[in-house]
């Protein structure tokens, strides 16, 4: 149940209490002490309700080296020790930083990361030596879903035992496998990151992001624009590439009746194309419009390339990396030296803080959103 919803009912009574008191003014001290022990009675029943499940964390508005602006206010919340020992997933240790602004997020980002064997030993390194490494000291989480499994790699490789390794329906059923593994932390985490093993992810700026969304919402976050004429409104849903965030309620939501029958209605909904390639992310998308889930869309999220000058890092990516408006969450199709290229950068940025608010010109990252669209409509979308 939404814990506000629970708090509805004690707060009605509570008025009530209130009244009856006033309009009894001079009843004796045996019914006012009878009254006051039932107010306080609804007082302890609401906050016990209001934090079930919960771990309230502060954000921080900009740490030093780029931690993450996170904390519990209360340690020894239940809660945070069902974080810190997951057992298929990076451990998280509760952050010991205190903060100052309130954040929406309630607790951190699992981030749900697709992978294949051919990858374990480039690009998987290449993930836990930068961003991957971070996700253990805060209370975000890692999952890799993979086509074989790799209990002895830190987090575990979890293989998709119903699914097969290739880039059409056999990723699309990964994909919903991965997002049935990720439900099993429905009440660690307050949004589902899906993500790919050649992308990277700024944690600090994905949680600023995400903490202006109730995880609470049947929402989910990405960008919206790929495949035109999928799903029951013809409209399509993400482009999975620069990732897509689910939150907590719309996970839930997709797992009712069973994570079983999620799993079976998307694999029988696919979204083909004429030519047999089947979409992942726009599989995914008609699966969540077909569970009232709302799609929106954020920015920072980059699916594509950024052209420029230079190496390893070119002038574009610079450009992305320094960005205030949008702040850079994503990026994609990189290789493990662009990867590695681009979080020394983000680590430097951050001990130089006054570097990187440097203010950019802010069409940059609509125009490339608007070529990326029409690049993946040409390329891949031919309904009729
Ligand atoms: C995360 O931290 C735990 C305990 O501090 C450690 O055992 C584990 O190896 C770390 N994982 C990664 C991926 O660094
Ligand atoms: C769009 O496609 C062109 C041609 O393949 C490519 O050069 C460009 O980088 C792409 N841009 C985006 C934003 O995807």
């Amino acid at each position: 149940m939404d814990p506000a919803e629970a708090t509805e009912g004690t707060d009605t009574s509570r008025h009530a209490c209130a009244r009856r008191l006033l309009r009894l003014g001079a009843l004796t001290s045996t019914l006012v002490f009878t009254c006051l022990v039932l107010y306080a009675f609804t007082l302890t029943s609401s906050s016990g309700h209001t934090r079930v499940g919960t771990v309230r964390f502060e954000a921080r508005a900009q740490g030093p080296e780029g931690t993450m602006p996170a904390s519990p206010t209360n340690p020894t919340n239940p809660t945070v020790a069902a974080v810190a020992g997951p057992p298929a997933m990076v451990s998280i240790a509760p952050p010991t930083t205190t903060t100052s602004t309130t954040s929406r997020l309630t607790s951190g980002i699992l981030y749900v990361m697709r992978s294949g064997h051919q990858n374990y030993k480039t690009r998987i390194p290449a993930v836990m030596e930068t961003w991957g490494k971070e996700v253990n000291s805060t209370l975000d989480g890692l999952i890799i879903i993979g086509d074989q499994s790799w209990p002895g790699h830190r987090p575990p490789i979890i293989r998709a035992e119903i699914c097969g390794n290739d880039h059409s329906k056999q990723l699309c059923c990964k994909t919903g496998y991965a997002l049935m593994m990720a439900a099993q932390h429905l009440d660690e985490f307050s949004w589902f990151f899906v993500v790919d093993d050649d992308m990277y992810v700024n944690l600090e700026n994905s949680r600023k992001v995400l903490s202006g969304y109730d995880p609470s919402k049947l929402i989910a976050l990405g960008i919206p624009g790929c495949g035109p004429g999928f799903c029951a409104d013809k409209k399509g849903g993400f482009c999975g590439g620069g990732g897509y965030a689910v939150s907590r309620a719309s996970l839930r939501r997709l797992m009712v009746p069973s994570p079983e029958d999620f799993h079976k209605d998307l694999m029988k909904k696919l979204a083909v194309e004429k030519s047999g390639q089947a979409w992942d992310d726009i599989s995914i998308s008609c699966s969540l419009k077909r569970h009232n889930i709302k799609l929106l869309q954020i920015k920072g999220l980059h699916g594509w390339r950024i052209e420029g000058r230079g190496r390893p890092l070119n002038s574009g990516y610079e450009r992305a990396i320094r960005s205030r408006n949008p702040l850079p969450i994503t990026f994609h199709y990189l290789t493990p030296d662009m990867m590695t290229a681009i979080h020394r950068r983000f680590q430097d940025l951050g001990k130089h803080r006054l570097l990187g608010s440097r203010i950019l010109p802010r069409h940059a990252y609509d125009e490339q959103l608007q070529q990326y669209l029409l690049n993946m409509s040409n390329r891949h979308f031919f309904m009729e």
